[in-house]
């Protein structure tokens, strides 16, 4: 073969190679409500491009459904992240499957609950925060045991945690709270070469709205007014979440920490 061809042939090579490469060949990664919308799209993505995932979630069926259609490199863990011995089972069997390492964190069980002030009650504010807020605060200190240099904590917030709304109000407080920990929590671990930034996502397509304990004619309404007041006029998917997660977690974004994302259509910028 002539040089140039030769020299060619190598430079495509290395570039399919570089192309192809998993970003997370090697790592080992947590997703707290791994069994379902977001979550569900992030542990396939990160087991498809070469992590050994935990998938964490309350219910043990489904849990252990995305566990196994993963396959080998995913454990599936049943438990509540919304309580500290919840999140000590998570974060054991982390250890366990991981050998002791953790590279990437997404600290993404949530839930919503809609309605006026009024409405919300003590046993509300606690049941939510206790997952939205206390979870991710927790499921951050007791992951950080895990993790070291080069390791990626991503939080999910929500757009809502920067926009008023009515009938938000609680879950908006709890997510401003999440991209508030963005920022305290960047700055804490810098210094261990951990970064930790937040993925804001708009109103995407999932289970949340039905399990919010609104009518069907309640959801309905919702997500038509929403679908109209978003700029491109539409709900996102999961996998377009996924995506913005994966790159924030990557060494693509080894500048970034403290940093919010967001995934929303244009909602939160104009
Ligand atoms: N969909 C949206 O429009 C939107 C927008 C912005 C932000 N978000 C945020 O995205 C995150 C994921 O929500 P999603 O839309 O993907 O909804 P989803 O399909 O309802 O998923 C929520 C996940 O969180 C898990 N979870 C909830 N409470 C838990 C607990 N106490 N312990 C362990 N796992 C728990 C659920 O597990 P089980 O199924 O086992 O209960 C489920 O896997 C949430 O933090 C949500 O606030 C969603």
């Amino acid at each position: 073969m002539h040089a140039p061809a030769l020299r060619s042939k190598i430079v495509r090579s290395l570039f399919h190679t570089h192309m192809n490469a998993p970003r997370f060949q090697g790592k080992v990664a947590l997703v707290t409500g791994g069994n379902s919308g977001i979550g569900l799209a992030v542990a396939r993505a990160l087991a498809d491009e070469g992590a050994r995932v935990v998938v964490a979630g309350r219910n043990a069926e489904t849990v252990a459904a995305v566990a196994a259609g993963i396959g080998k490199a995913a454990l599936g863990v049943a438990a509540d992240a919304g309580r500290l011995d919840g999140i000590d089972r998570i974060v054991a069997a982390t250890r366990e499957f991981g050998g002791g390492r953790l590279d990437v964190l997404f600290a993404n069980a949530g839930v919503a609950t809609y309605g006026p002030i009024a409405s919300i009650s003590e046993a509300k504010w606690d049941e939510l925060m206790g997952v939205n807020l206390k979870g991710v605060y927790f499921t951050v200190q007791k992951s950080l045991t895990l993790m070291g240099q080069g390791g990626a904590i991503v939080l999910n917030a929500s757009v809502a945690a920067s926009k008023g709304d009515p009938g938000g109000s609680l879950y908006a407080a709890s997510k401003a709270g999440v991209r508030s920990l963005g920022r305290s929590l960047g700055a804490e671990l810098v210094g261990r070469g951990i970064r930790v930034n937040v993925v804001s996502p708009g109103p995407i397509e999932t289970p949340i709205f039905k399990r919010a304990g609104m009518s069907a004619e309640a959801e309905a309404n919702l997500k038509s007014a929403w679908t109209e007041r978003n700029p491109m006029k539409r709900f996102g998917t999961p996998d377009e979440v996924a995506a913005a997660v994966l790159f924030l977690a990557s060494d693509a974004a080894s500048y970034m920490t403290g940093v919010e994302l967001l995934v929303d259509g244009g909602r939160g910028s104009f």
